[in-house]
């Protein structure tokens, strides 16, 4: 039987910056290793993220990710990070990352941020709902695999810098998942586990659901 493990590690060295190589034979944690000695500043330099990201979109939000893609220098080393921009009202809709907690930073507007907790031991207690309106200088923390948002309230924009606890923590937008797939999930089964008519899932398996990270 064979079994395969993919995690964040501890490193095992400084450093592994990431090489590009779809014929790399060696891999670590997905990733090939620069050699060492062949390792520059540049690797573990990203710039840009003084710049805002373009939020003309149906959600009026972008995320700018700095994961191990963007900076190979991340690679092994378990952390990353996204700057988060929104227009007035803009929203960064419900998503969970699956490997990986948030710690979220205002730098610029005021936010109602949430996330919900896993389903309860008790079947007939409700997942609990926690949430906040942060302002500049406040940090929140989103807990590894759990649903979260974070809203424009105010009537300026608003900035916020995102760190995480994985080189590459992945994103899954709830609505996108579950009515935007390809191929669509039968919309029997999802009529029946949303308990609604099959015309509402149609509706909703009709719209464009826009991924902004
Ligand atoms: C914010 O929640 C983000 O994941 O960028
Ligand atoms: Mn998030």
């Amino acid at each position: 039987m064979w079994m395969a493990y993919a995690a964040d590690p501890s490193p095992l060295q400084d450093f592994c910056v990431a090489v590009p190589d779809a014929n790399a034979a060696v891999i670590v944690n997905g990733k090939i290793c620069k050699n060492p000695n062949m390792v520059v500043a540049d690797d573990f330099l990203e710039q840009g993220l003084n710049k805002a990201g373009n939020t003309s979109n149906p959600l009026g939000s972008f995320v700018t990710p700095v994961n191990v893609n963007q900076l190979p220098g991340l690679n092994t080393l378990g952390v990353s990070l996204a700057r988060v921009d929104f227009a007035p009202y803009g929203i960064n809709p419900p998503h969970t990352h699956p490997r990986a907690t948030e710690a979220f930073l205002v730098v610029e507007g005021t936010l109602y941020v949430g996330f919900v907790t896993s389903n309860p031991a008790d079947p007939a207690q409700k997942n609990k709902l926690f949430t906040k309106y942060l302002y500049p200088g406040d940090v929140f923390v989103f807990p590894q695999g759990l649903i979260h948002f974070q809203f424009n309230v105010g009537k300026t924009n608003a900035v916020a810098f995102a760190s995480f606890g994985s080189q590459l923590p992945g994103t899954i937008t709830i609505a996108n998942a579950v009515f935007g797939s390809d191929p669509p999930i039968n919309p029997d089964v999802l009529a029946k586990a949303f308990q609604v008519e099959k015309n509402i899932i149609d509706y909703l398996q009709a719209q464009f659901w826009w991924n902004i990270n």
